[in-house]
C-alpha cells in the first residue's frame, strides 16, 4: 500500500468507531451466501464467479481473503469493491449503516462543497444546453441534425443532449446570473479566460452530450461541431470533477445491465453508446477523448469481467494488442475484440437497420489474444522456413504472456497445427519468450506511458516546490498559464489555493489537504511530497516555465495566423503580438 493513504481526512477514531459497529459477516450476507460453521465464516465471493465458498471471512478483525481471486480487504474495501465507490463514500455508507455521526475535517467539508459547486455549475449547463436546444431560434440546425440521426425528442431527453449557441458568452452570462462565480465556471471548464482577461464560452455551436460519472452527477461534456471548422469533437479539458482517464461515457446508466448480463462493449463514442442503447444493448461505453487505458479497464471490472471491445476492427484488436493489454490484463478480465462489419462502427449499423450484424458481431467476439495471434500469423509467409521462425517467434512472445498454463499449451498447439512445426518447437519458443519477459512489463509496476519531458519534469518539480511553502517559492510569481499539462495544472488548482491561506515559510498540513489520494492530482501530489531530492531554485524552475508558457502562446498564435489573411487588423495584431513573444522567449532563454 503506498505511504501516503495514511494521510487519510476522516479522523482515525470515527474509521475505528465504524469498524467497532460493523460486523464484515452481517455486511457480506447482504449480498451474497455465507456460511457459518464455528468460528470460520465463508462466502460466495461475490468479487468472481463461483458457485462454492472460497472466501474467508474474519469476523474478529473484520478482513476477507477469497482463496479464489485474491482479493482481499477490510469492510471498507468490501464496500469500495462491491458497490463500486471509493473510500471516502465507503466510510459514509457504513457510517450511515452503523448510525454513526462523522465529524468531518473543516478540509474534507471544504473539497466536498467545492465538488458539488462544480457539480451543481456543470447541471445548470445541462439544463441550458438542453433548454436551447428545444426553444432556441438559433438550434434549428442542431434539431434537424439529431432527426437527422433519428433521435426523437425521447432519446434527445434521455442522454440529456443540448445545444451550445455559437456566440461568446451566453453560458458564462446565464450562469453569472444564476449566481455562479467565475472562477468556478473555469474550474468546471465551462468557460475560459481570453487574453484580455474576459470570460468566454468553452463550447460554441455544439451539440452537447452531457457526460455523467458513476454516481450520476454531470462531470463534464463531450460536443460536436455542426458546422464551420474546429475539431469535430470538443471535450471537457481536465478539472477537479473531470477526469478522462477514469471515466467513461455511459457507464452511469450500463453499470446494472452490465453486471446482469456479465459482459460491456467499449465502442468508439458518444453516438455509438447511444446507439446500443437504443439497440436494447444498455451496456455500452465509451472513453471520452482519450484513449482506453488501463484505469477503464479497472473500472469496467469492477462490474464484469468480459469486456468486448467494438470499435473499428483494426483499431481495437489491433490497438488494445499493440498498447500491450494483452500482457497488462489481469487474468480475470476476459478482453475480446468484436469484428465489425466492413469497418461501419456500431452507430452506423443501428441507423441503417443492420444491428442484426452488431449482434452477430458481438456474439462472435474473439479472445484479444487470439486476435492477436491471428494477426501476426497473418503477417509472416508461413511458406518459408526463415518467415515462418520469425512469425512463431513473435506470437510466442504474445502466448507467454498468458497467465495460465493450460492456455499457453492450447495456443501452442494451434499454431503447431497452423504452421505445420512440432508442436516441442513451439512449446519450447513459448518457454523461451517467457523466460525473458522483462519484469517491468507486468502491471503491478505501471509505469508512466511515456518518459517525461523536460517542461514535464520541471512543471512537477514547480508543484513539489510550491508544497513546501518556502519563502522564496512565495515571492515568486507563480500562475496557471506555467502549467502546460492538464494534470499538473488540475493538481496546482487543487494545492496553490491552500497554499495561498498560508503565511510564507509555514507549513502546509498536506495530510488535510491531499486527503486519502482518492483524486489522480492527490495521488501525483503526495507523490511529489514524499520525493527527497534536494530542491532546485525556485526562480529557475519559473524562468524555464515561462518559456513553455511563451512557447504554447507562440504556437497557438501560429495556428490562427495560418486561417487568417494578411489584410485583416487581426492578422496584424496577431502578428506583432508573435514577434514580441518569440524575443520574449530569446530573453528567458539566455536567463536559463
Ligand atoms: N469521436 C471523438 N473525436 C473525434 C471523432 C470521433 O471523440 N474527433 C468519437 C465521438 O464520440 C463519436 C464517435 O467517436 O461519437 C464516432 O465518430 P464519428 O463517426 O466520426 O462521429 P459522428 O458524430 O458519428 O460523425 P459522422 O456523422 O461523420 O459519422
Ligand atoms: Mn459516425
Amino acid at each position: 500500500m503506498p505511504r501516503y493513504t495514511r494521510l487519510v481526512s476522516y479522523s482515525r477514531e470515527d474509521i475505528e468507531r465504524i469498524r467497532e459497529h460493523t460486523d464484515l459477516a452481517e455486511l457480506a450476507a447482504e449480498i451474497t451466501k455465507v456460511k457459518r460453521s464455528g468460528r470460520s465464516v465463508m462466502a460466495v465471493c461475490p468479487f468472481h464467479q463461483e458457485k462454492t465458498p472460497s472466501l474467508s471471512i474474519d469476523p474478529g478483525r473484520g478482513l476477507y481473503h477469497c482463496f479464489g481471486c485474491g482479493k482481499s480487504g477490510d469492510i471498507f474495501g468490501w464496500i469500495q469493491e462491491s458497490q463500486s465507490v471509493d473510500f471516502r463514500e465507503a466510510v459514509e455508507l457504513l457510517a450511515r449503516r452503523a448510525g454513526i455521526t462523522l465529524t468531518q475535517t473543516p478540509g474534507e467539508a471544504k473539497r466536498r462543497g467545492r465538488r458539488e459547486e462544480l457539480v451543481r455549475a456543470t447541471q445548470a449547463a445541462v439544463d441550458f444546453y438542453r433548454e436551447r436546444l428545444k426553444t432556441g431560434g438559433d438550434a434549428g440546425a442542431a434539431r434537424g441534425y439529431l432527426r437527422g440521426r433519428g433521435y426523437a425528442g425521447e432519446v434527445v431527453d434521455r442522454f440529456s443532449i443540448g445545444y451550445s449557441p455559437d456566440a461568446w458568452d451566453e453560458l458564462t452570462r446565464h450562469l453569472k446570473g444564476r449566481g455562479f462565480s467565475d472562477r468556478t465556471l473555469a474550474e468546471a471548464g465551462l468557460a475560459s479566460r481570453s487574453r484580455v482577461g474576459r470570460l468566454i464560452d468553452r463550447f460554441r455551436g455544439r451539440i452537447m452530450f452531457p457526460i455523467f460519472d458513476l454516481r450520476g452527477d454531470p462531470v463534464g461534456f463531450g460536443a460536436r461541431r455542426l458546422e464551420g471548422d474546429g475539431p469535430k469533437y470538443l471535450n471537457t479539458s481536465e478539472t477537479p470533477i473531470y477526469h478522462k482517464s477514469n471515466l467513461l461515457y455511459g457507464l452511469n446508466w450500463a453499470k446494472g445491465d452490465i453486471v446482469r448480463r456479465g459482459e460491456s462493449v467499449v465502442v468508439e463514442g458518444y453516438t455509438d453508446v447511444i446507439a446500443l442503447h437504443l439497440a436494447g444493448h444498455p451496456i455500452a461505453v465509451a472513453t471520452c477523448g482519450t484513449a482506453l487505458g488501463e484505469n477503464h479497464l479497472d473500472l469496467l471490472r469492477r462490474f464484469s469481467e468480459r469486456v468486448l471491445l467494438a470499435f473499428d476492427a483494426d483499431e481495437a484488436g489491433a490497438g488494445a494488442a499493440l498498447r500491450g493489454f494483452d500482457m497488462a490484463v489481469p487474468g480475470d478480465l476476459d478482453l475480446r475484440v468484436v469484428m465489425l462489419p466492413e469497418g461501419r462502427d456500431p452507430a452506423d449499423l443501428v441507423g441503417e437497420g443492420d444491428e442484426h450484424l452488431l449482434v452477430a458481431a458481438m456474439k462472435d467476439s474473439t479472445p484479444l489474444l487470439q486476435f492477436s495471434v491471428d494477426r501476426e500469423l497473418a503477417k509472416h509467409d508461413l511458406g518459408e522456413a526463415e518467415a515462418r521462425g520469425r512469425g512463431i517467434r513473435a506470437v510466442a512472445a504474445m502466448v507467454a504472456r498468458h497467465h495460465d498454463p493450460l492456455v499457453r499449451h492450447e495456443y501452442a498447439v494451434s499454431i503447431s497445427r497452423r504452421t505445420g512445426v512440432e508442436l516441442r518447437l513451439v512449446e519450447e519458443a513459448v518457454a523461451s519468450a517467457g523466460r525473458k519477459r522483462q519484469p517491468e512489463t507486468t502491471r503491478s509496476a505501471r509505469p508512466r506511458s511515456h518518459k517525461l519531458s523536460g517542461m514535464e519534469k520541471a512543471e512537477r518539480e514547480l508543484l513539489r516546490l510550491i508544497m513546501t511553502n518556502r519563502v522564496e517559492m512565495r515571492k515568486q510569481e507563480i500562475d496557471e498559464a506555467l502549467f502546460g499539462d492538464d494534470a499538473h495544472l488540475a493538481a496546482f488548482r487543487l494545492i496553490w489555493p491552500e497554499i495561498q491561506k498560508l503565511d510564507p515559510g509555514a507549513t502546509p498540513d498536506l495530510g488535510r489537504i491531499l486527503g486519502a489520494g482518492e483524486t489522480d492530482e492527490e495521488r501525483l501530489l503526495a507523490e511529489l511530497a514524499l520525493e527527497d531530492r534536494p530542491e532546485s531554485d525556485p526562480a529557475d524552475v519559473i524562468n524555464r516555465l515561462e518559456v513553455g508558457t511563451v512557447t504554447r502562446r507562440i504556437e497557438q498564435l501560429q495556428r490562427e495566423l495560418e486561417s487568417l489573411t494578411g489584410t485583416d487588423q487581426e492578422y496584424s495584431d496577431k502578428l506583432e503580438e508573435l514577434l514580441a513573444l518569440q524575443q520574449q522567449k530569446q530573453r528567458l532563454r539566455s536567463r536559463e
